[in-house]
């Protein structure tokens, strides 16, 4: 690939080449900060079995797990050690069955195409554990805001699988806000057909005209071996003011389950009404701790999202209520620049992060979204992060082991957007299985690394440059606690970079990343 010679010039020679060099080259096509160059290589041609190392999952439970694996099709699928509760559908990868009793079980996925074969241990964790790493998937909100329906989330599961984003690990298709009705036309709703009876005679809450069929749609996702969320409020209302759970929590619980739904995103909103204006800590934790036992109660695995903007430390007890991942911070929102802030902000919870129970900076906002502009919602437009940017937001997203969730367009791909979200062993050090949050280390100029410990004993660590200038950045064995020779592999561009001793430095543009994992040789 022509544009990884000048990455090459710049980390092995330390140079720092200017926008109009590179033009020189042919390596950029507009300027250095807009540049949309490529890093991560293609898929190849022969399976690669990617995803998590281990997954929990709840006794007595219908399991599905969709073996995420690139390469090309026809691939045929074979997995050793397969408890009898469990069955493979060798074409697709899809296992299906039902939970077998509490305890792990651990396998082999092979995968074989007419180009090779790939191998990879999974262990099945049957316990009360849900999401052992982070959840990866999709979001309707940041495109589809007021406009969501049944079509668009067919759309964004078939897509999933189309785009190869499955084959990477995202496997959560999740509606977010106005699938339910209003009582009566809102700002935010000037469109009427969301406006109707919000429950039925026995309280059951009903999907507006958008979701004729909400089983048939969590049907339609499982049936390519994906899962599907769904969101509702604590509340009386949503965000949007649409209906809400409050007084009726066990039963939509119940409800949400008998439509098939994986993932509850339970999200704070108009709560705040009953629980007063400064909550003590008991009156905020009570909503979700009411949701997290219901949830509990229901024959099948649902994990549980909180979204409450980080009140009263949610990092500290969010476990406690039975969540698996809560945002610590209000919306992100699309403002430049804003990601940076958020992250570094997010990590100071790093400590709460492991299996269970993740830190969530919000959502992965790349690729075509929209924005809120008042009470409006626009249609999604090219998002404007540069290309440093993007890759940034995504490693430090891997490195805090955020959930990664995608909420730009999925019917819009671009390659570019693809290959920022799509990189195996970007992806890897996400779902790695200690599930730790990387450590911060500041550094002169606006830099800093960020440093993840891995299950391996090795170290995944970015470089990251928060400033305006190409900079070079150093992360030497002191600071990261090593000693000895050391080997180094540039995760993005998928190579070896070959043995350091001491430090290892790398030329980072502005508002970039260098994301390397360093291990004892
Ligand atoms: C809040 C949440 C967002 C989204 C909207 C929906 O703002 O933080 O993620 O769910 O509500 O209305």
């Amino acid at each position: 690939m022509k544009n990884s010679h000048w990455y090459l010039l710049q980390l092995y020679l330390g140079l720092s080449i200017t926008a109009t060099t590179l033009m020189a080259f042919g390596a950029v096509k507009d300027t250095a900060s807009n540049s949309k160059e490529i890093y991560t290589p293609a898929p190849k041609a022969e399976p690669r079995i990617n995803g998590p190392l281990v997954y929990g999952c709840r006794p007595g439970h219908p399991f599905l797990y969709r073996i995420p694996c690139q390469g090309d099709r026809p691939i045929t699928f074979s997995v050793q050690g397969l408890p009898k509760e469990l069955k493979l559908d060798p074409k697709t990868g899809i296992i299906t069955g039902i939970t077998p009793a509490t305890g792990e079980y651990n396998v082999v996925f092979q995968a074989i195409n007419s180009k090779g074969k790939s191998n990879r241990i999974f262990k099945i964790v049957a316990g009360d554990k849900l999401s052992l790493t982070p959840p990866m998937g999709w979001n309707s909100w940041y495109v589809h805001y007021n406009r969501i329906d049944d079509k668009t989330m067919r759309q964004a599961a078939d897509a999933m699988i189309s785009s190869g984003m499955a084959d990477v690990g995202y496997q959560y298709v999740n509606i977010d806000d106005c699938w339910m009705n209003a009582e009566k036309t809102l700002n935010y709703m000037q469109d009427s057909t969301r406006v109707g009876p919000l429950r039925d005679q026995e309280g059951n809450i009903l999907p507006n005209i958008h979701f004729p069929d909400m089983k048939a749609m969590t049907d339609y996702i499982h049936a390519k071996g994906l899962r599907a969320g769904i969101y509702t409020s604590p509340g009386p209302n949503t965000c949007c003011g649409l209906a809400g759970s409050y007084l009726h929590e066990e039963q939509d619980a119940a409800r949400f389950a008998s439509w098939g739904f994986d993932f509850l995103k339970y999200d704070w909103c108009s709560y705040g009404r009953i629980a007063g204006k400064e909550p003590s800590m008991d009156a905020m934790q009570k909503p979700y701790l009411l949701m997290g036992d219901a949830l509990k109660k229901q024959p099948r695995d649902m994990v549980y999202n909180l979204c409450q903007y980080g009140m009263g430390n949610v990092w500290e007890w969010g476990t406690k209520v039975g969540g698996h991942c809560w945002r610590t911070a209000g919306d992100l929102g699309f403002e430049l620049d804003r990601f940076f802030a958020v992250a570094l902000k997010n990590a100071e919870h790093g400590a709460y992060s492991k299996p269970g129970s993740w830190n969530d900076p919000d959502y992965l906002q790349i690729g075509m979204i929209g924005s809120q502009i008042g009470t409006t919602f626009t249609l999604p437009q090219p998002c404007k992060l540069t290309a440093y940017e993007q890759y940034s937001y995504m490693s430090l997203w891997c490195l805090m082991a955020a959930p990664l969730i995608f909420s730009g367009d999925m019917s819009k791909l671009d390659e570019f957007t693809l290959n920022v979200l799509c990189n195996p062993e970007i992806i890897e050090i996400d779902q790695d299985p200690l599930g730790k949050c990387g450590t911060i280390v500041m550094m002169p100029d606006n830099c800093f690394l960020m440093v993840k410990e891995l299950v391996d004993g090795s170290k995944a660590v970015g470089l990251f440059n928060h400033g305006k200038a190409t900079t070079e950045v150093t992360a030497d064995w002191k600071t990261l606690q090593l000693a000895g020779k050391q080997l180094i592999r540039d995760l993005w561009r998928q190579k070896e970079l070959g043995e350091f001793n001491g430090k290892f430095c790398a030329s980072v543009p502005a508002q970039g990343v260098v994301m390397v994992k360093i291990a004892k040789r």
